[in-house]
């Protein structure tokens, strides 16, 4: 059975990650109404990630014998000053979901709950990657310097497509 605290904080976990869902796909409507469908594509890709993320508390959360408590979900900003604004954004915003992990590690160390410490490193190493590559999106659009460097990396994130685990 899993420890009161350790609970309320994975529950806590399933909300930040379904913000980040809606966050995504906010980024992702906004992305479609200024014509770039690349981007649109890979913020909707990444959205549907995210919700994956929550699905895996959710279930690991019932397979410890849990109790899952789904809290409200706070609207996302709608509007962003340009794509790099967005992508900035985006890394402050993954930045504080792995220090949100960071904390569930150390929780998890605190309750000596092993098992919940072995399936936070799965999103240890998520989160190395998808800091990474916002990083290198953002290094990208700030060496862009004409519309034709836009649409030449939306082209390419038009190709993302989402994984199957
Ligand atoms: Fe679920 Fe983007 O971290």
């Amino acid at each position: 059975m899993i420890g009161e605290r350790m609970l309320e904080a994975l529950n806590k976990q399933i909300n930040e990650e379904l913000y980040s869902s809606y966050l995504y796909l906010s980024m992702s409507a906004w992305f479609e109404n200024i014509g770039l469908k690349g981007f649109a594509n890979w913020m909707k890709v990444q959205a549907k990630e995210e919700l994956g993320h929550a699905m895996k508390f959710y279930d690991y959360i019932i397979a410890r014998g849990g109790k899952v408590k789904l809290h409200e979900i706070k609207a996302p900003p709608h509007e962003w000053r340009s794509p790099l604004h967005a992508f900035e954004e985006t890394l402050k915003h993954e930045q504080h979901i792995t220090e949100c992990i960071n904390n569930l590690v150390e929780l998890a160390e605190e309750e000596k709950d092993r098992a919940t410490f072995n399936m936070l490193q799965w999103f240890i190493d998520e989160q190395v990657e998808e800091e990474a590559n916002d990083e290198e999106i953002i290094s990208r659009l700030k060496m862009i310097d004409s519309s034709n460097g836009i649409f030449m990396l939306d082209r390419e994130l038009a190709q993302r497509k989402e994984e199957v685990e």
